[in-house]
């Protein structure tokens, strides 16, 4: 090991040139362009530059098509906004660069809380460096529709079914979202947390017990999730989340269940986020976190300048300046310990004090929907499962119930 620190401190210290690296990503929303923003100015402020590989679609599924096609080419980017088990999926393949030496150069492992390092890790290597920690399991409320109808926003799922029939009464949207597979699985995400509860959820998802997905929780929890079909807009399908947000912003819906980066958005709408949209745990999962941790990982290179580019972006990834920076543009909080949280927004802080409580206390869960609970292509079967169930006004919640663990099971 003495040897790699050597060859580390070797790259480190070779004269700093223009360092540059094509990074492929999925953040082409407004708030999310932002974000990207941030990172390409502070990279080119130090005289880099920067070769924007930006595939539009929410959730990324488009981008991992495209990554997957420019890998097979053997041309894949220097770069890649990679997370949960499709980082660990790529990293097991071989392609990614082993960040560890750096990580233990530079003590990266000291200034990042457990669960980053863990989410990051595959064989005790680090293979990727965190950008920002999501929190998934948010409720979004338009505070001026909810004043006008003399609404308290809904803190379980009882209350916010009373509350949608009740904009509905009002001719108001209740819920703004659209049909694509992932948003939908946020939903039902949820609807898991707060119907199910923490331990529901971590045998459903994360020890896939069969008599856990099979049983009357997941049956009830279904029901649940099938009877907000009533709520979703009218042109509810092919709505984006970003587009969903902006109808929340614009009044056109009273809430939205969707992970922090609807504040990005709302921040590039120019709303102050907990002004006129109120941020709050999506009903009966308050103490519950439900984490989407985003990352970038390095594909293999052997020219020592992209080697050399690469470690540049990675040490900047790692600043609790850009960490500030980006964050705070990205509805995010900052991936690493201790962060100056006095610029955030009240949405941010809220964020922050719940994941420390939640680290504290055993109730940080791996996003399913965001692809940080179970491997890819059995993330892939629920999302199909979910998906067919909720457009379908005759499903059934038991015979659903069977469905998702023979799906499940089969692609183990
Ligand atoms: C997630 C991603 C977030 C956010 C969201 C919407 O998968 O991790 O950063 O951008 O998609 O595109």
């Amino acid at each position: 090991m003495k040897w790699l620190s050597f060859s580390v401190i070797a790259l480190l210290s070779l004269p700093v040139s223009a360092s540059q690296v094509e990074v492929l990503h999925w953040w082409t929303s407004g708030g999310e362009a932002n974000a990207v923003e941030v990172l390409k100015s502070e990279w080119t402020e130090q005289g880099n530059q920067w070769n924007d590989f930006a595939v539009q679609g929410g959730g990324g599924k488009s981008a991992m098509t495209v990554l997957k096609s420019r890998a097979l080419a053997a041309n894949p980017p220097e770069a890649a906004h990679l997370k949960g088990y499709e980082l660990r999926e790529w990293a097991g393949l071989g392609f990614l660069r082993d960040l560890s030496p750096m990580a233990e150069h530079l003590g990266w492992y000291t200034k990042m809380p457990a669960m980053v390092r863990e989410t990051l890790s595959q064989n005790g290597a680090l293979m990727a460096v965190p950008t920002g920690i999501h929190r998934v399991n948010w409720l979004w409320l338009n505070r001026k529709l909810f004043d006008e109808q003399g609404l308290t926003p809904p803190t379980d799922w009882n209350q916010f079914v009373a509350v949608a029939e009740r904009l509905k009464a009002h001719n108001i949207t209740p819920l703004a979202i659209g049909n694509e597979p992932w948003q939908l699985a946020v939903l039902f995400e949820t609807v898991a947390l707060g119907e199910g509860g923490k331990e529901f959820y971590r045998k459903a998802f994360l020890e896939q017990d069969s008599a856990t997905l099979t049983g009357p929780d997941m049956v009830r929890v279904l029901t649940r999730f099938q009877q907000l079909r009533a709520y979703v807009p009218q042109k509810y399908a092919g709505l984006k989340w970003h587009q969903a947000t902006n109808l929340l912003e614009s009044g056109g819906a009273a809430m939205q269940v969707m992970g922090d980066w609807v504040k990005g958005e709302l921040s590039a709408g120019n709303y102050r986020p907990g002004e006129v949209i109120a941020c709050l745990p999506s009903p009966g999962s308050a103490g519950l976190f439900s984490y989407n941790l985003d990352s970038i990982a390095m594909f293999k290179q052997r020219d020592p300048a992209q080697l050399q580019a690469q470690g540049d972006l990675a040490q900047l990834l790692m600043t609790p300046k850009f960490q500030e920076a980006f964050n705070r543009v990205k509805g995010s909080i900052p991936a690493l310990t201790n962060p100056d949280m006095s610029k955030f927004d009240r949405c941010a802080v809220h964020s922050y004090q719940d994941f420390l409580l939640a680290e504290k206390q055993g109730n940080l869960l791996p996003s399913m929907a965001e692809g940080m609970a179970t491997p890819t292509n059995m993330r892939q079967a629920i999302l199909d499962v979910l998906s067919n169930f909720f457009n379908d006004p005759n499903a059934n919640p038991e015979q659903t119930a069977l469905r998702l663990e023979r799906a499940m099971r089969s692609t183990r």
